[in-house]
């Protein structure tokens, strides 16, 4: 079986070949340095992007793998959750060639596929429970088998990913800023005092829009009254509240479900801090855990393709005339 997966769901236009279990290719083209001058991600401007790199980017796709179009069993695309725009662009490719070669087309929930990008570590085992922290989202999901999701907690205004990237916009730091912070946090101590938002409060939701108003409104006074900012100090302050919120419910959601196996997935898996509690905490619990490679942290098609290939054993695709969603739950990823 080879899927072809393709993934335009932001700012990264990509495009892999799976045949059975080995990743033949997966290019991936990102549009980050031109979004770093606004400060984050221009929508129509990402959809542009998409228009120009999508044939290139799937023709490389298939010349790495050295497979040709007429190879391909199913073509898989993200159809959301993302930028309804940046989303249309994939899915009529997608559709393009699943019509051309008479081949199933198979739509894919963009942040079960960052689930599913684990399994290129090791096989996914149930009950399990994923920590989704991303640009676009924060969210608990248990899974009590295989395609089975059920959101547990969520954020109740801004992803983490998006706090961190305000919070480097204040501080002067580059887009985007979680790479950064979680640098320049290693040199810091934790000085500042920030609200633990949403603290013992019984629930499995996030909330992260407060921290970063606390941390904007601190850097604020504190230049209005001639001090400097220790950058490092505040990275590390911010750093070590906005990770304590998801490490903390996600070790309640552990024990509350008696989870066995935790994986973490999104662009803020990346997080070395976050890694390394999480690593802490779950050794400590007797939880295995599954955190995926680097590569696979951001926006990427491989992903895409992993569960694509699941969805085709289970006879799950679309009809041609599936739209883009850009507000797709996880918990419906079978509704077209
Ligand atoms: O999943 P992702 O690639 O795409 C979107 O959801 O858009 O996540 C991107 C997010 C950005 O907000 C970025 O700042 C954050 O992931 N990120 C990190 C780190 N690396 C990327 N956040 C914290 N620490 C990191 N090392």
């Amino acid at each position: 079986m080879t899927i072809l997966a393709i993934e335009t769901s932001c700012d990264e236009t990509s495009c892999a070949i799976l045949k059975d279990d080995t990743l033949l290719s997966n290019i991936v083209s990102t549009q980050m340095e031109v979004h770093a001058q606004y400060g984050g991600v221009m929508p129509e401007v990402a959809s542009r992007l998409h228009i120009e790199k999508i044939t290139i980017v799937i023709n490389e796709a298939l010349e790495s793998a050295g497979v040709s179009l007429d190879d391909i069993d199913a073509f898989a695309v993200t159809r959301g959750p993302g930028l309804v725009g940046a989303l249309h662009v994939g899915l009529v490719a997608a559709k393009t060639l699943a019509m051309l070669y008479k081949k199933p087309l198979i739509p894919v929930h963009h942040l079960a596929a960052h689930i599913y990008a684990n399994a290129y570590v090791k096989p996914l085992q149930f009950p399990l429970l994923a920590l989704v922290v991303s640009g676009g989202n924060t969210e608990l999901v248990y899974m009590k088998e295989d395609l089975d999701f059920k959101i547990i907690g969520e954020t109740r205004d801004d992803a983490i990913g998006e706090c961190y990237d305000k919070v480097a916009r204040v501080l002067g730091l580059s887009y985007p800023g979680g790479v950064p912070i979680d640098n320049l946090a290693k040199r810091g101590k934790c000085t500042y005092k920030l609200p633990r938002p949403l603290h013992s409060d019984g629930t499995y939701d996030f909330s992260y829009s407060g921290l970063k108003t606390n941390v904007i409104n601190l850097v604020h006074s504190l230049e209005q009254k001639g001090e400097e900012v220790n950058v490092p100090d505040m990275c590390a302050s911010f750093q070590k509240v906005a990770i304590a919120q998801v490490v903390d419910k996600t070790i309640a959601a552990i024990k509350d479900y008696n989870i066995k196996n935790v994986v973490v997935c999104g662009g803020v898996s990346a997080n070395s801090y976050l890694r390394e509690r999480m690593s802490e905490e779950c050794a400590k619990l007797g939880v295995d855990l599954t955190i995926p490679p680097l590569w696979c942290t951001t926006d990427n098609a491989a992903m895409v393709a992993k569960l694509g290939a699941r969805l085709y054993e289970k006879g799950i695709c679309a009809p041609l005339s599936v739209a883009a969603d850009p507000n797709w739950r996880i918990e419906d990823y079978k509704v077209f």
